[in-house]
């Protein structure tokens, strides 16, 4: 079994999904899995609840924009589109990844679906005001410690309502499920590599007091949720949800 890790604060060790050096059938095949483990850990929930959440504080527009970024394929939208249609919303997805490669796969997943469009793009670049709803899934553990203040200002930024962002809890049983159930089911270097190091750049609760303290996220609320994740949703103005 892999060393023990040491879980007390989050990694930095890189991730091979921030190579952009690696793509064709490997990033294809990784992409294809995490949208299996996506499937089977029902990662999408947490992400539902949050824009439910901040789409009834807005006061249940009827039209409602969402931009998910680090998207991958974007397969944890297709519960998203599902709830639009049982709460009769217009709802407009794009997804954004800094990776062509796989803004090319999420475009293919979604080939029939016209209310999602695919953008390449640096969430460190992304305009204001740009979509209602900014949601990031499993996404920002990518960011060191350095860089999660600026990362979650540029998302809220982006917001007009606000931003929902669903990740991994550090934890030891997480890191030993999601290491175990990658050498058993996949052969993948990616999901191999990257699944228990997901795990080791997760959060706790400290992490998510911490960030609080950045100017303008003094909104951010956080709670666990089963699977080992972390739901945070930060409403973009005070008085909207007043
Ligand atoms: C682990 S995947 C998460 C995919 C998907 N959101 C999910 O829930 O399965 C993280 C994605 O973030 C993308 N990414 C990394 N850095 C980024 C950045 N600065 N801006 C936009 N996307 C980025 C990667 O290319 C990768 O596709």
């Amino acid at each position: 079994m892999s060393t023990w890790p040491d879980l007390a604060s989050r990694s930095e060790a890189p991730e091979l999904m921030d190579d952009l050096a690696i793509g064709g059938s490997e990033l294809e095949e990784a992409l294809r899995q995490l949208r299996r483990i996506n499937q089977l850990l029902i990662g999408a929930w947490p992400l539902r609840e949050g824009v439910d959440r901040l789409w009834r504080w807005a006061g249940q527009p009827a039209e409602l924009s969402i931009l998910d970024v680090g998207a991958g394929s974007g397969d944890v939208n297709r519960p998203l589109l599902r709830w639009a249609d049982r709460h009769g919303i217009d709802l407009q997805i794009t997804l954004m990844d800094i990776n062509p490669e796989t803004c090319a796969e999420a475009a293919d997943y979604y080939l029939d679906e016209p209310r999602v469009q695919v953008e390449q793009g640096d969430v460190l670049n992304l305009p204001a005001n740009y979509a209602d709803i900014v949601t990031a899934s499993l996404f920002v553990h990518h960011f060191p410690n350095t860089q999660l203040p600026t990362a979650f200002t540029r998302m809220l930024q982006a917001s007009r309502i606000g931003l929902v962002v669903n990740d991994l809890h550090r934890h030891a049983f997480a890191w030993a499920f999601i290491w175990g159930a990658t050498r058993l089911l996949s052969r993948n270097r990616m999901i191999r590599h990257d699944g228990p190091l997901s795990v080791r750049r997760g959060f706790r609760g400290s992490d998510f007091e911490r960030l609080r303290a950045t100017p303008g996220m003094g909104r951010l609320r956080y709670a666990w949720r089963p699977f080992f994740r972390y739901l945070v949703v930060v409403p973009r103005y005070e008085r909207r949800f007043a």
